[in-house]
């Protein structure tokens, strides 16, 4: 695992992004796993200006996401598919053909469960899960005691995840009780996994996935197991860290950070905007 801490959300997010679009161009044919959530808006605005600006292409993706609630149709306006294509899909050049979202309104649930892991494995596997992080914890809807070997299937909400994502719903008894996800050992299938949290709320559970203990109660530290696997946070969500001057040192000293340490470009050579500050001149390699 490997921390990357930046100075304030907008630049977390513009690094994952950053790291996304490199993976795009090395790979037109990219598998990736997607996420949903108030984080990762900025994630795919980003991409959205890259696609617009660069010509970011998403022709040959193919995407899977991480969850759908159950009993909401795809043009429901608090579902994940309407969230994507909204944030995402409709604003680049993906064939709509090829992005993947769990159906919540499948009359066989289990059956789609598996049929989601079918699709995923008929793809090559997922070679890059962008994940954000609940505030108990749960990647996708993982919830506490989530098996490290679950698969797609349907969970129960947890009150604390159903009280997290009232804002976004007209009314609390709205609020679907279940949805599907992938399990905690499909995401651990995934080549790559990149988790972005940013925000106060996020500093203790991001604390305890990282330097704490591994158990089923916190789904994210399963990420400790993953060979791949990078955390990039802002100061606030980074805030309860201990070895957070260990992580600076690690990014601003890895080789492969490289091309992510400087700011980006600015807007009209290429499109990028300057945002990232300078960082300190690394030492040298041993
Ligand atoms: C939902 C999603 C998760 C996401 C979480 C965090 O629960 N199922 O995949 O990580 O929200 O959302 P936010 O970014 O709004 O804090």
């Amino acid at each position: 695992m490997e921390v990357v801490i930046r100075p304030n959300a907008d630049a977390a997010a513009d690094l994952v992004a950053r790291m996304i679009a490199q993976e795009m161009r090395s790979h037109p044919r990219l598998v990736m796993g997607l996420a949903t959530g108030n984080t990762m808006e900025a994630v795919y605005a980003r991409l959205v200006q890259m696609h617009r600006e660069e010509g970011l292409d998403f022709s040959g993706c193919r995407t899977f996401n991480l969850d759908e609630y159950v009993g909401l149709s795809s043009n429901h306006a608090n579902s994940y598919r309407h969230y994507m294509n909204q944030h995402l899909f409709l604003q680049v050049n993906i064939d709509l053909q090829n992005t993947h979202l769990p159906d919540g309104m499948a009359t066989d649930l289990p059956a789609e469960c598996a049929n989601y892991e079918r699709l995923i494995a008929e793809n090559g596997g997922i070679d890059l899960q962008l994940l954000g992080i609940g505030q108990n914890g749960h990647l996708g809807f993982n919830e506490p005691l989530s098996a490290f070997r679950s698969r797609t299937r349907v969970k129960i909400l947890s009150p604390v995840t159903r009280a997290q994502n009232a804002p976004l719903f007209p009314r609390p008894d709205l609020i679907p009780h279940r949805a599907i996800t992938m399990g905690v050992g499909s995401i651990l299938d995934c080549r790559r996994c990149v988790l972005l949290a940013t925000g106060e709320e996020k500093a203790v559970i991001v604390a305890r996935a990282v330097e704490g203990p591994i158990t089923s109660m916190i789904s994210a530290t399963a990420l400790q197991l993953h060979p791949d696997c990078t955390l990039i946070l802002d100061e606030t969500a980074g805030s309860k860290l201990k070895e957070s001057d260990y992580y600076h040192w690690v990014f601003e000293n890895q080789p492969e950070w490289g091309p992510f340490r400087t700011a980006a470009p600015a807007a009209g050579k290429n499109g990028f905007q300057t945002r990232l500050p300078a960082v300190k001149k690394p030492v040298e390699a041993v």
